[in-house]
C-alpha cells in the first residue's frame, strides 16, 4: 500500500521531502502522502526550461491539497555563464554540453534542495527506461550523501494511470498530448504511438546516456528492497 510505504519513510526520517516533476507518478505520490498522517515537504526544481503547464501545476497543487511546493531555482550567475560561453541551446550539440546545463539547472539546485535532509522520495519506475531496470525502492544515494526512496520502482504505467484516475489524482495536461515523461520544454518532445515512455526525452542522444544526474543508474545504487504490490 503506497500511503503506508510513504508513512513507515515519514516515521522512519521524518525530514524527508518528496520530487515533484510534476509527472503522473509524482501527483500520485504527492496524493498518497496526503492521505497519510504524516506530512512531507514537496520540492520541484525549476529549470527555467519547464514548460507552463507543468509550472501551473504548482496551482493546482494548492488548490487541490491545499499545500505550497517549494520551488527551487538555479544560480542565475551560472545560467549566465553558460548562455555567454555556449550559447543558450548548446545542450544540443554534445552530451557533455547537455550535462553541463542539467548540472547547473537540475543537480546543483537538486544538491541545496536536499542539503541537510536524510531521506527523498522519487516518482522513478524501473519500466521508464534502461537505465532504470534494477531501480530498487530504497538505496543509498551516494552522489547526495542520504537515503533514497523509489516506491513507484515496480509499477506498471496502467497501475499509475488505472490508480490515478480511479482517485481523481490531478494531472499535468501535457500527459493527454503524447508526453508520457515531462521534463523542460526545449529537451522533451511528444512521443509516437508505440514509443518507448522516455523516447521523447534528449530524443537526440542514445538510450543510454539519456539521464541527467539527479538519479545514479541502478547498478551503481546500493541495498535493493524486495517489491510490494501496486495499491494506494
Ligand atoms: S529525469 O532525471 O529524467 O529528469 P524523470 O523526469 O524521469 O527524471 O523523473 C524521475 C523523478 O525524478 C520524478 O518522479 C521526480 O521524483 C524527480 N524529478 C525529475 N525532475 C524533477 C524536477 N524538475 N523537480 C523535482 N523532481 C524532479
Ligand atoms: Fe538544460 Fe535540457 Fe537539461 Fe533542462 S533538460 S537542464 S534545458 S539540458
Amino acid at each position: 500500500m503506497l500511503v503506508e510505504r510513504i508513512g513507515e519513510i515519514a516515521c522512519a526520517h521524518p525530514d524527508t521531502l518528496v520530487a515533484s516533476s510534476m509527472g503522473v507518478e509524482d501527483t500520485l505520490l504527492i496524493h498518497a502522502m496526503m492521505q497519510s498522517p504524516q506530512r512531507l515537504g514537496v520540492f520541484m526544481l525549476d529549470t527555467g526550461r519547464l514548460h507552463a503547464e507543468t509550472l501551473s501545476m504548482i496551482d493546482t497543487i494548492r488548490e487541490r491539497y491545499g499545500i505550497e511546493v517549494q520551488v527551487v531555482h538555479p544560480e542565475s550567475d551560472a545560467i549566465r555563464d553558460y548562455v555567454d560561453t555556449h550559447g543558450a541551446d548548446a545542450f544540443y550539440e554534445s552530451v557533455e554540453l547537455r550535462k553541463a546545463c542539467c548540472g547547473i539547472r537540475k543537480v546543483e539546485p537538486l544538491r541545496r534542495a536536499l542539503a541537510g535532509r536524510s531521506a527523498w522520495i522519487t516518482g522513478q519506475r524501473r519500466e521508464q527506461s534502461v537505465t532504470r531496470a534494477e531501480l530498487p525502492e530504497s538505496q543509498w544515494d551516494e552522489a547526495f550523501g542520504l537515503r533514497k526512496y523509489n516506491p513507484l520502482a515496480h509499477w506498471s504505467t496502467e497501475d499509475v494511470w488505472a490508480i490515478s484516475r480511479a482517485l481523481g489524482v490531478p494531472y499535468n495536461p501535457l500527459h493527454d498530448r503524447g508526453y508520457p515523461s515531462i521534463g523542460c520544454e526545449c529537451c522533451t518532445r511528444a512521443v509516437r504511438p508505440g514509443e518507448d515512455v522516455r523516447a521523447g526525452r534528449w530524443w537526440w542522444e542514445r538510450s543510454d546516456s539519456r539521464e541527467c544526474g539527479l538519479h545514479l543508474a541502478a547498478n551503481e545504487a546500493a541495498q535493493a528492497q524486495p517489491s510490494t504490490p501496486a495499491s494506494v
